[in-house]
């Protein structure tokens, strides 16, 4: 599909490049180590959704980012670097999700056969408490905890990209950033649902911010705009020249704390200094002769996809077949239960005790599904307590693998469209509102009439409870499927349904990744189909007494296979602008 704003080539004009050259000419002399405006044209891009490629692959939500990682692959970077530079990329081209204000989680395979996780999930200041998203009546406020500078948990994001690059990074750090800086020095041109999502949110940003943002201006964006992003750009140099400290010293911290100040929010200079990036143990486990390498807590993920698997496993799901009634049903009373668990037990396990190996084990998952009666639902009224708030689809999700066999699977996220739709003043980037991820009142409905548990309760730099399942599944030790999506509490169910589709009914990677999906979160009791999902399973999941609420895209879910050592497909979901990209 060819992009359809081809035509605004022009205004990357010769004026542009010699503004850029009198203005800015030490990015001019780094750009040589960018190939934005050289074999990437900002300004002409197209949607490649389903590829196959022979050396290395990226998987993202633009095709500019994906781009991007391409490059640093072909510059002899591993794959953690090109993820690092894709992250960077994704913070320009696509604002809505992709950040440095926010944080995520990155499962990184190394061709030596290492697996290991890097957390860098945002976490709460120093000055949160409890309470803080209560009104005088003690009922929960979602304004505070969605909007604005009380909404923002520390950001993790170029905290857990540095020490990726510390760790696993190959090429120089400021080549990593440079593609970025120059996407938001001499800007890129938007699409026509990049364009759409920045005139919805029009009204939020105008509320929230009282200084002029890069995303505003005066008439309404259209596909083939130009957006440049000058103060961002400012802020990328100076990560790309000092890190870590480019963020969370110096003037981007100071820019931060002053945004802070001046909207009533929490968040320190202290704040900022004591934020680290934690690298953890993945969660392992084997399925159908994979192994499967996920995230661990805070996210509930990788807990919740080992559960639902195992569950399903007791039953020949794939004798049933792909899209049957009894197939669907069982993995919607799997997701059910799990979910009951997750409200129950979940959260940062820095703060709270998790049953992590009697939430795994297999016996007790076992018994957790042996009441599944074919045709008949369990109301989730006699599973167990708790709720989980409906978010949209605004996090992101990108896969790389390398030549090499080095594998990265990363989720990062502003949490809702935009975050907190405040964006830090002088710098130029948007904060997330994480917070709400946290349980605003343990035990009590909030004001969506959703609850969540102690478990998740705000806490000082406790890190609230994610969905985010980056995932990698191993056959022989190789990379064999990388997978991820966005979807808040759908991720999960998601990551599930993909892998299922893949290695049990036995899908194309394609079609995997873009038929209809379905989602139960226990609470309400209610399955989400999305589009498209067939009219007959929908009658059938009815006849049986399921109740069935039609609802728009679920996830945007990134896929990587690699069939033999040199065929390797990369897919892009259609819902979105999401692209994939290799050599
Ligand atoms: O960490 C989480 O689970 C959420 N903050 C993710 C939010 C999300 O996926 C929203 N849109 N897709």
């Amino acid at each position: 599909m060819k992009c359809d704003h081809v035509f605004c080539r022009k205004k990357f004009s010769s004026t542009v490049w010699y503004c850029a050259f009198i203005f800015c000419l030490p990015v001019a002399v780094l750009a040589q180590s960018s190939p934005i405006g050289k074999t990437i044209d900002p300004y002409a891009y197209i949607f490649p959704k389903d590829i196959v490629a022979t050396h290395g692959c990226v998987v993202s939500a633009h095709p500019l980012a994906s781009a991007v990682g391409t490059w640093v692959l072909q510059q002899g970077g591993n794959a953690v670097d090109a993820a690092i530079a894709v992250q960077f990329a994704l913070a320009v081209v696509y604002p809505a999700a992709g950040n440095i204000g926010g944080g995520g989680f990155m499962v990184i395979h190394l061709a030596n056969g290492r697996n290991t996780v890097i957390d860098y999930r945002e976490e709460a200041p120093g000055l949160a408490n409890p309470n803080m998203f209560l009104d005088s009546t003690g009922r929960p406020n979602p304004r505070l905890s969605l909007y604005g500078a009380l909404s923002v948990g520390t950001p993790g994001t170029v905290a857990g990209l540095w020490e990726a690059w510390k760790a696993y990074g190959k090429l120089p750090w400021k080549m990593l950033v440079q593609p970025a800086t120059d996407l938001a020095a001499h800007g890129f041109c938007i699409s026509a649902q990049e364009a759409q999502s920045l005139n919805d949110a029009r009204s939020d940003f105008l509320s929230y911010n009282t200084q002029p943002i890069a995303f505003v201006k005066a008439t309404r964006w259209k596909a083939g705009d130009t957006l440049i992003q000058p103060e961002l750009a400012q802020t990328l140099m100076r990560i790309r020249d000092k890190g870590k400290d480019g963020f969370y010293a110096g003037e981007t911290a100071n820019l931060i704390v002053q945004t802070m100040q001046k909207y009533h929010g929490l968040i320190s200079a202290k704040d900022l200094a004591r934020y680290r990036a934690i690298e953890r143990q993945p969660i392992e486990f084997n399925y159908n002769g994979y192994r499967i390498v996920t995230v661990p807590p805070p996210s509930a993920g990788g807990v919740m996809l080992q559960q639902m698997l195992t569950m399903i496993h007791f039953y020949p799901i794939d004798q049933w077949g792909y899209a049957s009634p009894l197939s669907t049903q069982l993995m919607i009373e799997a997701e059910r239960r799990s979910y009951a668990d997750r409200a129950q037990y979940l959260g940062d396990p820095d703060f709270v005790r998790i049953p992590i190996s009697q939430l795994l084990d297999t016996n007790y998952l076992h018994r957790r599904i042996s009441d599944f009666t074919p045709a008949h639902p369990t109301p989730s009224q006699d599973i167990q307590a708790g709720r989980f708030p409906y978010e949209s689809e605004e996090t992101t999700h990108l896969c790389v693998l390398d030549s090499a066999g080095n594998a990265v699977s990363a989720t990062y996220t502003l949490n809702n469209l935009y975050g907190s739709k405040l964006v830090v003043e002088g710098a130029g980037f948007l904060l997330n509102d994480e917070m709400d991820d946290f349980s605003a009142k343990p035990g009590t409905a909030n004001l969506y009439g959703l609850t969540g548990s102690t478990a998740n309760a705000i806490a000082p730099y406790k890190r609230m409870l994610s969905s985010m399942t980056p995932t990698i599944v191993l056959q022989d030790q190789q990379p064999y499927l990388l997978t991820g999506t966005p979807g808040g509490a759908t991720i999960i169910t998601s990551v599930f349904q993909t892998l299922v589709d893949i290695l049990d009914f036995h899908l194309s990677p394609h079609d995997a990744v873009n038929n209809p999906k379905f989602h139960h979160q226990w609470l309400p009791d209610v399955v989400y189909v999305e589009k498209g999902f067939p009219d007959s399973l929908t009658q059938a999941l009815q006849q049986m007494g399921y109740q069935i609420e039609k609802r728009e895209a679920i996830g945007r879910t990134e896929l990587i296979i690699r069939k033999r050592k040199n065929y390797i497909i990369g897919v892009g979901d259609h819902r979105g602008d999401d692209a994939a990209s290799g050599y």
